[in-house]
């Protein structure tokens, strides 16, 4: 949630900063703003809408050589040029990313009306007020913490000062290096245009950058920080050629689910996975696609690994009471590393003596550092919104997990690993022969409503192509389970209406088969999806057929499918793919 990028150094800042906020459009897209210094005065520009109109009205070969901008997801105060940041109070100028929580206590401190709807402007006259008392800006710092509710990395110029300061609590901030000078960012994309370098900022540390040193403080002292190297290349957050980042990644997904089972099977699969048999009920949790993909991977466990899994939302997981038991696992699932709920759910289990595992994307994120165990996916940076790539390499891996269970429990042979060598091909062949999805995207881009209709694994796929569909092309859509429907939903169905039903589960065929009859017999628009045989051509007005395969990769092809035909009806319904309205990528606050 909020991008932010600052520069100083020895070259013109405006150019990088605009480029480094492009690249975290991703986190927030309904307003921008910058703050830079010329001779000795801060300029402060700000606009609603998307960085190009920012990028617009700003000369940006002026010679500054400091500034700070901001890409902003709104939580306080609708979008607006008012309430976009920079803030400036006094000799203050900050962009914030995160929620103050007390900023209505805050605010009856200050002598000083804030003129936005913000919390951050709270934030700026707050900490202005003690910069007035202390005229010590790092003392102030080393204070927040104690006065401040919430979560915040900031980006601070002071009045009079050749310096960037940041902050950070519960939100992400990197510190990025070159030989021409030092930025700031909430991501690591947003530097990769000028430097591979950076520094992690770790929780509740702030530091001073100067054009030519940093300075890093935990707990008021200096300290010392490796310079990491982002391992890839900056080609990854370009489009290559795509018309959009999200067909791009879609693309992806034969490279990189293959790099990231390659990363567990090539060495010693069996010792890698051996942990496993160390417990006896699982947790999973995620928010958003990543609560998805555990419920895929519960089943899986479940079948496969004989083992209680639970799965839960983070946002809700949170806040119930939990009966672990003793050799309990928690899996939190995250692409960003960064998800609020997510981290609190790890913090909590930690806190209450639980072994926590990670599947995560980006490395070196909060997630990836704070969890006992960390396996990485190989997704490599995903742009757009929805997920895609990092979705079907979480289901990969935990298929792996699975599989190690089914093996060690007898259930499975060694030999199932072949399974992973044929699926890179057949994902293949499902992008290139992509004319029968185009033809349903085509049908379905003009209706109100579509239903999504499955059993077990395929009930938990049909979630995700169901968030995919309603993400980025804003269609209604819901997902059932398939024998649930005539609990009351089937009164929905009409002539026309498309029901498009997922059929994997080999045992389950017949019974959702019967569903699909249901609804067929109401008119219903039936798209069938399945890697079974149907002879009877009255219960589909198409099918899309997948090569049989076990549940274990099965529900990848069904997905890749599912990603395609979210992603035509965006298209053609002229959608911003991959940046749909209201949503952000890295949701860090609560
Ligand atoms: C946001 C994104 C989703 C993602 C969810 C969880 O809502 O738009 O695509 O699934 O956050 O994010 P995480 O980074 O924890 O996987």
């Amino acid at each position: 949630m909020c991008g932010i990028v600052g520069y100083i150094g020895k070259e013109k800042c405006l150019e990088k900063i605009i480029n480094g906020l492009e690249s975290l459009e991703y986190r927030g897209y309904d307003s921008a703003g910058i703050a830079y210094k010329v001779k000795n005065h801060i300029r402060i520009l700000k606009k609603e809408g998307r960085i190009t109109n920012l990028k617009n009205d700003l000369d940006l070969q002026q010679d500054s050589f400091i500034g700070i901008g901001h890409t902003r997801w709104a939580t306080h105060g609708r979008p607006c040029q008012l309430n976009s940041h920079p803030h400036q109070v006094g000799a203050i100028t900050l962009v914030h990313n995160g929620i103050i929580e007390n900023y209505e206590e805050l605010k009856k401190e200050l002598q000083y009306e804030p003129i936005s709807e913000t919390d951050s402007e709270v934030l700026a006259a707050y900490i202005n007020q003690m910069y007035q008392e202390s005229q010590d800006i790092l003392s102030v710092l080393s204070t927040l913490e104690k006065k401040i509710i919430g979560s915040y990395a900031l980006g601070i110029l002071v009045e009079g000062e050749d310096k960037i300061y940041a902050i950070r609590k519960d939100s992400p901030l990197i510190i990025g290096r070159s030989e021409d000078g030092n930025f700031i960012a909430s991501d690591v994309p947003a530097i990769l245009q000028f430097t591979k370098k950076y520094q992690l900022l770790l929780n509740h540390e702030y530091a001073v950058l100067e054009k030519d040193h940093v300075i890093i403080f935990q707990d008021g002292k200096e300290v010392e920080r490796e310079v990491l190297t982002f391992v890839g290349e900056k080609e990854a957050t370009m489009k290559n050629g795509f018309a959009h980042f999200m067909l791009k990644e879609i693309y992806e997904q034969p490279k990189v689910i293959y790099d990231t089972v390659q990363c567990y099977i090539k060495d010693d699969y069996m010792n890698q996975m051996a942990f496993l048999d160390e417990f006896d009920a699982i947790d999973i949790v995620g928010c958003g696609s990543a609560y998805h993909a555990g419920l895929v991977g519960a089943s899986l466990l479940k079948k496969y690994g004989d083992i209680p899994v639970q799965v839960a939302v983070a946002s809700e997981y949170r806040y119930t009471k939990q009966f672990y038991q003793k050799n309990h696992l928690l899996i939190v699932i995250s692409q960003s590393g960064e998800t609020a709920d997510t981290l609190a759910v790890l913090r909590n289990a930690k806190e209450q003596g639980i072994h926590t595992l990670t599947i995560v994307n980006v490395v070196g994120s909060s997630i990836a550092r704070e969890a006992d165990q960390v396996f990485y996916i190989k997704a490599g940076v995903e742009v757009a919104v929805a997920t895609t790539k990092a979705y079907t390499c979480q289901l990969a891996l935990l298929s792996l997990f699975a599989c190690y269970l089914g093996i060690k429990r007898g259930i499975l042979k060694e030999d199932v690993l072949s399974l992973y060598d044929d699926l890179g091909s057949q994902i293949e062949t499902i992008l290139k022969e992509d004319a029968l999805i185009k033809d349903v995207a085509q049908f379905i881009q003009n209706k109100n409503d579509i239903f999504y209709l499955g059993r077990q694994v395929d009930y938990a796929l049909c979630m995700e192509a169901s968030l995919k569909l309603k993400e980025v092309s804003y269609l209604h859509s819901e997902a059932y389970a398939a024998g649930e429907l005539k609990h009351g939903t089937i009164s929905l169905i009409e002539e026309g209406t498309p029901v498009i039903s997922l059929l994997t589960d080999e045992e389950l065929f017949l019974k959702t088969l019967s569903n699909v009859k249901e609804v067929v017999s109401r008119g219903a628009f039936s798209v069938i999806i399945t890697n079974q045989e149907i002879m009877d051509k009255t219960l589909y007005q198409k099918m899309i057929q997948l090569p049989k395969t076990l549940d274990l990769t099965g529900g990848i092809l069904v997905m890749v499918v599912c990603q395609l035909l979210a992603y035509y009806v965006a298209l053609y319904k002229e959608c911003d793919i991959d940046k749909p309205r209201n949503l952000a990528k890295s949701v860090t606050v609560e």
